[in-house]
């Protein structure tokens, strides 16, 4: 049985989740009933968006733009109503009638046999490293075993082989899946000669997962020494986006939500290792750099956003780690001030912190995988609990350079490159603690190190906020009370019901166009909708074509959550006062055109004096 196209849209807008839509573009943080972030629709360095998951709505008080789960998904994906309908349809399950899908259950068909070729091709390179007794089979086994990869790890992780010979996968997969599945799944690539072969031989394999953990690419490491290059890794697909996409995540979401943090690691085995070992809540990028998208996906399991960066020791790995601070940094932007100081230094509690990054940095130049399997698992969780903060690690690495120097310019230089981060620190009583240890370690005068360090933060502090409320264009009161009683419907807490704040409103009330086209629809909706969350779906629904009428809807809803928790009396008296201002308004209007037309006929004393009597009588 197949639903009318209006019950389905009904099941979605049921089953959306206004604050998973929105989490999947926006990092939320809770305050009172509402959820802020930066608005994804104009740029801004504080947060103005908010999420009511109570109304289903969003709204930016920066902007203006605001509205459901639909119209979000809408304006950030540039979808039309009906194509965010039908990929919902798709992924909900439901079955749109025929005229309404042709083309994406045809796209739906062709991803589910990427993803079942994917799979398929997973189980063959692991089935063959296992149960082939090759001479390159062997050997494979063997480079595993020395980097303690054992059996089971090689299960757990569908580690697998891709053999030398050119079609070994594609005579296994050819009879099941078409070519091109095969090939845009990354799979099979054209040959000059022979058509088609492996895109992988010779290769470890390590199978890619997404966080549901279907198998979407492949990262497929050289087992010569001279093999290059030395990852070949799966290039983006209809199922497969690196910069989405984390390296382990599918085995590490359970972790990283119970212990609310999450590693950084930078390589497959990395992550491998440390979660054989029981360090389960790692991930990494798949051969690709870190993204403002990686990261949210992240804080969407750790809503303290503590991520502790996990990279090599040596200097490109201090470069890597700064790098990707900044970048995580920047993706919290607008959250808080990152944590610098652990609780003995502030009392501050989490929430008031956009991220907390540290870092683990044992003293040997090894990366996790390397530590974790010649040092151990256990000496890897000590230097994760006592993984400094961001800004002490790298105060610390600049300050661990000063054995090395040897003249008075270097021992400048080296000045010069820490106060940037001593600038950075946001406590003043803290601030001078630091200045004090670190003019001591480097033998310099403190007093001339606070001056420095204080030349430059007033500029850095630009604490203008970028919040500002949605600018009331030049409306007269009329228009403004007009719009106050209309938001009047939207109130969720409203002791009143629909019919009932309908009666109090007469349709002469409205003059303002647009106003009564908003006004008459809602008549219509009040009729049909069971209460003020379906009003203001039906409503941004109704008008989904219409960016003003949108902008309108939400600046009345946040009109409208200024008139909450009143009692039937103050509803009332609200509705009156703004009848009133409207009827003096239109009064006011009605004897200015008397007046003119008095003026007009000033030379025709009867005239005159009848509309003088008019006018007395519009005045009482
Ligand atoms: N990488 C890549 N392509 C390369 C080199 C590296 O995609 N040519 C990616 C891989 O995801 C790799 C990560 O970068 O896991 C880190 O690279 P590197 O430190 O060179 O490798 P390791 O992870 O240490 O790999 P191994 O332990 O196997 O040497
Ligand atoms: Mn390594």
């Amino acid at each position: 049985m197949v639903d009318a196209v209006g019950e389905i849209i009904a099941k979605i807008k049921d089953r959306l989740d206004i604050l998973e839509v929105v989490s999947e573009k926006v990092i939320l943080k809770k305050s009172g009933s509402h959820y802020w972030g930066l608005c994804p629709f104009h740029k801004e360095k504080t947060s103005s968006f908010s999420v009511n998951p109570a109304l289903g709505i969003y709204k930016c008080f920066g902007c203006g733009e605001g509205g459901d789960a639909i119209s979000f998904i809408m304006k950030t994906e540039g979808k039309s109503f009906m194509e965010v309908i039908r990929d919902l349809a798709e992924k909900f399950g439901y079955e749109l009638p025929a005229s309404g899908g042709g083309t994406s259950a045809g796209m739906r068909e062709f991803k589910d046999q990427m993803l079942k070729a994917c799979a398929k091709a997973a189980d063959y390179y692991t089935t063959y490293l296992l149960q082939d007794k090759s001479a390159e089979t062997l050997k494979a086994m063997n480079y595993l075993s020395e980097r303690g990869i054992t059996k089971d790890i090689i299960q757990e992780y569908n580690i697998g082989l891709a053999s030398s010979k050119y079609t070994a996968l594609y005579d296994i997969l050819r009879a099941k899946f078409s070519d091109e599945v095969l090939e845009k799944a990354g799979l099979i690539m054209t040959s000059r000669e022979t058509g088609f072969i492996d895109r992988f031989r010779n290769r470890i394999i390590i199978p890619i997962r997404n966080e549901h953990g279907d198998f979407v690419a492949f990262g497929a490491r050289a087992i010569m020494p001279d093999q290059t290059p030395k990852y070949l890794n799966s290039s983006d697909s209809l199922i497969y986006n690196k910069s989405k996409i984390l390296y382990g995540l599918y085995h590490a979401k359970d972790a990283i939500k119970e212990e609310n943090s999450v590693i950084l690691m930078e390589g497959y085995f990395d992550v491998i290792s440390a979660q054989a070992h029981g360090v389960k809540n790692c991930v990494a990028s798949c051969g690709t750099s870190l993204t403002a998208e990686h990261i949210k996906l992240l804080s969407r399991y750790t809503p303290a956003r503590r991520i502790y960066l996990s990279f090599d020791t040596d200097s490109a790995g201090q470069k890597a780690t700064s790098r990707n601070a900044e970048l995580i940094k920047e993706a919290f932007t607008g959250l808080g001030a990152i944590k610098q100081f652990d609780e003995n230094y502030l009392s501050m509690s989490d929430d008031k912190y956009s991220c907390e990054i540290r870092v683990i940095a044992p003293p040997e130049g090894k990366d996790p995988d390397e530590f974790i399997r010649s040092v151990g698992a256990d000496s890897y969780r000590e230097y994760i609990k006592h993984a400094p903060l961001l800004l002490d690690f790298q105060i610390d690495c600049i300050l661990k350079e000063r054995k090395d120097i040897k003249t008075p310019l270097e021992k400048s230089e080296l000045v010069k490159r820490v106060i940037p981060y001593l600038q950075e620190i946001n406590n003043q009583i803290v601030q001078g603690e630091y200045v004090k240890t670190v003019a001591g370690v480097l033998d310099i005068d403190e007093k001339f190190l606070l001056r420095e360090v204080h030349k430059k933060t007033r500029t850095q502090q630009d604490s203008t906020s970028d919040v500002s409320r949605i600018v009331t264009k030049n409306i007269t009161p009329a228009q403004k009370a007009q719009k106050n009683l209309l938001s009047v419907f939207l109130v969720a807490d409203n002791p009143l019901n629909f019919k009932q704040v309908n009666e109090k409103l007469p349709d002469t009330a409205f003059s303002d166009e647009t106003l009564k086209i908003v006004k008459s629809t809602i008549d219509k909706l009040i009729c049909t909708v069971n209460n003020v969350k379906e009003l203001i779906e039906e409503l941004y629904t109704s008008f989904i074509d219409n960016p003003e009428i949108h902008k309108l809807i939400t600046e009345m809803i946040s009109i409208s959550e200024t008139f909450s928790g009143l009692e039937v009396e103050d509803v009332e008296a609200l509705i009156d006062e703004n009848l009133a201002t409207i009827q003096k308004a239109q009064s006011d209007e009605k004897r200015k055109q008397i007046r003119q037309s008095y003026i007009k006929a000033n030379d025709d004393d009867v005239k005159a004096l009848m509309i003088q009597m008019q006018l007395r009588d519009e005045i009482k």
